[in-house]
């Protein structure tokens, strides 16, 4: 099928590659010329794990092409993709102004029957925005050109992102159920045919439903980590070990185990930015959501835990205290900075006067770059952090090591060496990577997060 992905963003660099990784003839469209400079340069914009092989392959097999051509890419694709960035507005709502953009681009290009998909997480109702934006392109130009809606939200992980698009544990597509709906969902079950054939289940439903299908599961995530994060806080404090309650609780099938990691507080681009947004929603339609808010507070808070422990401790003076910081990036396996808990406690460690050295295997670059735009009001403070080539460089002189991100490399670290290289044997774990016994038989202070055993 010939398919146009609007956006070459994470998503939509992603949907691209995979859906002409299986057979598709794919066009990118991106209005960023640096971005398309570099797909077509062989680059990649973003780190994402197998990426750069799939884009390979399937530019040189003819199957995918990056452009900036808004007339060649509504030419092209009988199925639009909209991928384009829904960044959230100051109040927290998602602001959809290029998801409309890209849409009007389309009602005035297009020439035959279009199926139009909102790829792009965006809040209930978009659809019929999307609907109207086009309607109103295609008035001005007084053509009656047949086009349908619909909504194919993604469940993708940055770092699992290609896998997480290979192999869904789902497919979420809503249509409408008129005649064009109808066409729609025909086209839809072409798109994705060769996934429905591999046995991956395609749940059909409404427009309005699927976009907020995709809300519900981060919000339900979310929820599952904030309400760990909660429960940890306490752990510390009546002698429980989170992680052994963790396991215990995630036995049961209708809990699970997954996404019930306590830790130093949730990031990226997704959880905080959809929480608010669904809650923002509830606001427009006179609903509180009492649980959402509190699982967003509960986050902001847990990103100050670290931050608490290491004053706790040291007192709120840190002058003439150095530590070592492993982990930048919001998560494994990504460069993404976004809302990553790093950034908080930075912010705490350096006014207090600590000096930092960090490392991460991927993230350094792109946390200089955010740095200097959260010190923009004090940048002589960015001084006080330097930067190491791996994580044993981190250590030497460092009152402690402190750990904010899971990258598998730590949880594998040898810490003998680690207690030898650092001036004082203590270990600020945020992602619990280590059993607290067998650290401390080492000799380590280790402070962890719920795990007072
Ligand atoms: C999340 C969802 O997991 C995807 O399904 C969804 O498609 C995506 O958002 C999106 O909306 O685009 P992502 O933001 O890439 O994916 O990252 P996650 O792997 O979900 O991790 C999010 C954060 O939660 C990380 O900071 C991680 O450290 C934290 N986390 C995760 C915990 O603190 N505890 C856990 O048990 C799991």
């Amino acid at each position: 099928m010939k398919i146009t992905i609007v956006g070459t963003g994470y998503v939509g660099l992603v949907t691209g590659a995979c859906l002409a990784e299986v057979g598709h003839d794919v066009f990118c469209l991106d209005v960023d010329q640096r971005k398309i400079d570099i797909l077509n340069g062989g680059g990649i914009p973003i780190h994402e794990p197998g990426l750069d092989v799939v884009v390979a392959r399937n530019v040189a097999a003819g199957r995918l092409r990056f452009s900036t051509d808004v007339a060649a890419s509504v030419a092209h694709g009988d199925v639009q993709f909209i991928a384009v960035g829904t960044p959230p507005d100051e109040d927290g709502s998602a602001d959809l102004k290029y998801v409309v953009a890209a849409a009007r681009n389309i009602g005035k290009h297009m020439t035959s029957f279009k199926v139009i998909v909102d790829k792009s997480t965006v809040p209930v109702g978009t659809a019929d925005r999307v609907s109207a934006a086009i309607a109103e392109e295609l008035k001005a130009r007084h053509s009656d050109l047949d086009y349908a809606v619909t909504s194919n939200p993604e469940f993708l992980k940055e770092g699992a992102a290609v896998v997480d698009f290979m192999k869904p544990d789902r497919l979420v597509i809503g249509h409408a159920n008129d005649a064009q709906g109808q066409r729609a969902q025909q086209v839809m079950r072409e798109v994705y045919a060769s996934f429905e054939a591999a046995g991956h289940k395609i749940y059909w439903m409404d427009v309005r439903s699927a976009e907020f299908t995709k809300y519900a599961a981060n919000a339900m995530l979310a929820t599952r980590i904030s309400f760990m994060n909660e429960l940890a806080n306490l752990a510390d404090k009546v002698g429980v070990d989170i992680d052994a309650v963790r396991q215990g609780i995630g036995s049961d099938p209708r809990i699970g185990p997954g996404f019930l990691m306590a830790g130093c507080g949730y990031g990226g681009s997704c959880f905080p930015k959809d929480v608010q947004a669904l809650v923002r929603t509830s606001q427009e339609y006179g609903h509180e959501l009492k649980i959402l808010q509190a699982v967003e507070d509960v986050n902001e808070n847990q990103k100050h835990v670290l931050g608490s422990k290491i004053f706790a401790k040291y007192g709120k003076d840190l002058h003439g205290l150095k530590f070592a910081l492993w982990g930048l990036a919001f998560k494994p396996d990504t460069d993404d900075m976004r809302a990553a808990s790093s950034r908080v406690l930075i912010q705490e460690l350096l006014h207090a006067g600590a000096d930092i050295v960090a490392f991460d295997p991927v993230a350094i670059e792109e946390a200089q770059r955010v740095l200097a735009l959260d010190f923009a009001d004090a940048p002589e403070l960015l001084k006080q952090i330097s930067f190491a080539a791996d994580p044993q460089a981190a250590l030497p002189e460092a009152d402690a090591l402190v750990i904010v991100t899971e990258w598998k490399t730590f949880r594998t670290a040898d810490l003998n060496q680690v207690k030898a290289s650092l001036k004082h044997a203590v270990i600020f774990d945020g992602r619990n990577l280590y059993d607290p016994r067998s650290v401390k038989s080492l000799g380590i202070e280790y402070h962890a997060i719920g795990r007072a055993v």
